[in-house]
């Protein structure tokens, strides 16, 4: 296994200064004392693996990230349990998903006990940097990027960088009382992903594409944009950076169902999707990864057949939509506030993620 050097900070923040941090984190805004470093190139592998502190990265300008965008990303998060130790949530997943993105844009692949020994480290290192609020966590964002420096085009890369980065963390979409329903917006003159392109990668470029619809979303008074498929521009697949599910009323006496759409290759394979799949049918649910047309969503919200809808991702966990948008008009989801189905399976998943209901799963993963 590869080894990584530590080197602690020398001036990390004063505790009293971290405290009041923690006690109302905002996401992405602050940073802990220490970060990981590890670098590949073609020659030596994966080398000069580091703990060390938190610091601005130095890179030529000819770096081959800043001009044609090799970059890939994960999102996970630490969550502090009741005993005050500290879990991990189905890490294995997020290493899994991390390797499958740097195989779509020709980057090297990192060991899956390298990525798990990595983000333990930094988690362990700043183990006084995970909140103990009502969901908080820390959040934690491992990288990598191309940094060979050269502008040519005709082979990937020949050396990376792989970081990971940690920030304590609020609920993405924060309330006094429980989720707020979002209100989304349908992207109809922007497409997220095509049929062969990045889509299920979890890249940067497929996040800088979509600021301009995230941009018209907001413009709109929407939270979030919904992406549509990018030949039909018909079937809904996912949210800006969360998958999208949705809560089909039971059927006579029958289970309710719970649809999201099918991983055709264009939308992210979120971890929580996979998990909420996992949960609804231990719950009783009727489970479903199929396709929804706009006009469906639309149709069967009218009927009463859709009677919620949320969004999920490890950043947002599950952020209930009460009402849709788009150029021709909207509609509201039952009656527009986060529904009981939504709020169940909200429950038990941050219940097994805070350690407050028995892992039968086996998804956590205790760290120090
Ligand atoms: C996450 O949920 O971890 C993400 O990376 C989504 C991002 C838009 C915050």
């Amino acid at each position: 296994m590869l080894g990584f050097e530590v080197r602690p900070a020398s001036r990390p923040m004063p505790d009293a200064e971290r405290s009041s941090i923690l006690k109302a984190p905002v996401f992405g805004q602050v940073f802990t004392d220490h970060m990981i470093t590890l670098r590949w190139d073609d020659e030596r592998g994966w080398h000069d693996g580091r703990l060390e502190a938190f610091r601005n990265v130095s890179l030529p300008p000819s770096a081959s990230v800043f001009h044609y965008g090799q970059e890939i990303f994960e999102g996970m998060k630490a969550y502090r349990q009741p005993d005050r130790s500290i879990a991990l949530f189905r890490p294995e997943r997020n290493a899994a998903r991390f390797n499958a993105s740097a195989r779509r844009l020709a980057m090297p692949e990192l060991p899956v006990e390298t990525f798990i020994q990595a983000i333990e480290l930094l988690v362990r290192q700043d183990r006084r940097w995970v909140p103990s609020g009502e969901g908080t966590s820390l959040y934690l964002r491992p990288f990598m990027i191309a940094t060979q420096p050269t502008l040519g085009f005709t082979l990937p890369s020949r050396s990376y960088l792989f970081c990971v980065i940690a920030s304590p963390a609020s609920p993405y979409f924060s309330a006094q009382a429980g989720p707020p329903a979002l209100t989304v917006w349908l992207s109809e003159k922007y497409t997220r992903a095509a049929p062969g392109g990045t889509g299920a990668a979890k890249a940067g470029g497929n996040y800088a594409a979509a600021f301009l619809a995230q941009r018209e979303a907001v413009e709109q008074g929407c939270d979030q944009v919904v992406w549509l498929d990018a030949v039909e521009h018909t079937w809904v697949e996912e949210m800006g950076g969360m998958n999208l599910c949705f809560v089909q009323r039971p059927v006579k006496d029958g289970p309710a169902t719970l649809m999201t759409p099918a991983l055709t290759g264009t939308l992210l394979p979120g971890v929580t999707r996979d998990s909420l799949l996992q949960l609804a049918a231990r719950l009783g649910l009727t489970c479903e990864e199929g396709r929804i047309s706009v006009d469906q969503w639309r149709k069967q919200c009218d009927l009463g057949l859709i009677t919620e809808v949320f969004a999920c991702g490890t950043a947002a966990v599950i952020a209930p939509v009460g009402h849709v948008r788009g150029a021709g008009g909207g509609w509201t989801i039952g009656d527009g506030r986060p529904g009981p189905v939504t709020m169940r399976l909200r429950d038990e998943l941050l219940g097994i993620q805070y350690g407050r209901v028995p892992d039968e799963l086996r998804w956590t993963r205790t760290v120090c």
